[in-house]
């Protein structure tokens, strides 16, 4: 079923095909030996070309969990890119070596490209500031947990929802689900491309709102996505500090939320959640976390074909 495809961007996989990996991930978080080995003798590359905590190390983590092996780099100045070889040659060489890639470029477009030249499956880790789907994949297995299901949401998106990748992502993703409303929350100079409100969700007949205000919508939502506003794909440095803290969730802004909301973040957070949330039982972004090693070793056992 995912044998010899790509992930480039979240509508590469149908819902079922979701469903599938969302099946897989909670078995193998019940029962931690459930696909241990099963990918022994493959080789995961991991090309980053931009910074990375979870991403990285999760993946590498759920490779090594499922008995295969990771190669890779984690900055590109060590590989040859700083020679100036070109992406397709990078790409084509590795798949020379590893039987999968997981890739993140600061270039928007590049995991496609990548897709094009590699002769093994291409898992897009982040292409700019356009898509992030493993995060996605992350971001609706952690909703299904704790709220039972990806249905009758109202989902609130906070911060950078301009550079934001896993924005776009997890908004494209949930609108294929059945009575979704999102709100998205942001400055106006970081609003939610077209591309996503037009584009996207107005052509699903997906029920939308833009605000500035986290305060007026906060006891509506089901799901609040908070998101760090993205300083490296800013211009200038005056306006990512003029617009970094234009929302901070605190204890007090809590108040007005309901008890079964949860509150999402992809992290790294800088200012946007203070930590006095942390203890907060709404408070799901290490979780959040968690899930995503488990749904990154179901996609790894998947796209290896070997589950
Ligand atoms: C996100 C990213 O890289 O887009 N991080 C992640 O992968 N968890 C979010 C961010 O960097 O703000």
């Amino acid at each position: 079923m995912f044998k010899k495809r790509h992930l480039v961007e979240p509508g590469d996989f149908t819902i079922e095909e979701m469903d599938r990996l969302f099946d897989l991930a909670e078995q193998i978080e019940r029962d931690q030996g459930y696909l241990r080995e099963s990918c022994r003798g493959n080789i995961l590359a991991t090309l980053f070309f931009e910074p990375s905590t979870r991403t990285r190390l999760s993946f590498e983590s759920a490779m090594l969990r499922l008995g295969g092996a990771c190669i890779g780099f984690s900055e590109p100045n060590s590989s040859s890119a700083s020679k100036g070889e070109n992406l397709a040659d990078t790409i084509r060489t590795v798949s020379c070596y590893a039987d999968i890639i997981v890739m993140r470029n600061p270039k928007e477009g590049a995991a496609l490209l990548a897709s094009r030249y590699a002769t093994v499956p291409v898992i897009n880790a982040g292409d700019g500031g356009h898509h992030h789907p493993t995060q996605t994949l992350t971001d609706l297995l952690t909703i299904r947990q704790l709220q039972g299901s990806i249905e009758g949401l109202t989902v609130g998106f906070c911060g950078d929802l301009k550079f934001g990748r896993t924005v776009h992502s997890l908004a494209k993703a949930l609108s294929r689900y059945p009575d979704i409303t999102m709100i998205f929350i942001s400055p106006q100079e970081l609003e939610a491309p077209n591309y996503i409100t037009e584009g996207i969700l107005k052509k699903a007949g997906v029920s939308y709102i833009e605000t500035h205000s986290l305060e007026k919508v906060i006891a509506d939502l089901n799901v609040l996505y908070m998101t760090r506003v993205q300083r490296e794909r800013f211009f200038n440095e005056e306006d990512y500090i003029r617009l970094k803290d234009s929302y901070i969730l605190n204890r007090e802004k809590m108040k007005q939320a309901r008890d079964d909301l949860i509150i999402l973040h992809p992290l790294p957070r800088v200012n946007e959640i203070a930590p006095e949330l942390d203890e907060d039982p709404r408070a799901s972004y290490f979780k959040q976390a968690k899930y995503g090693m488990y749904v990154r070793m179901a996609l790894l056992a998947s796209m290896l074909g070997r589950c």
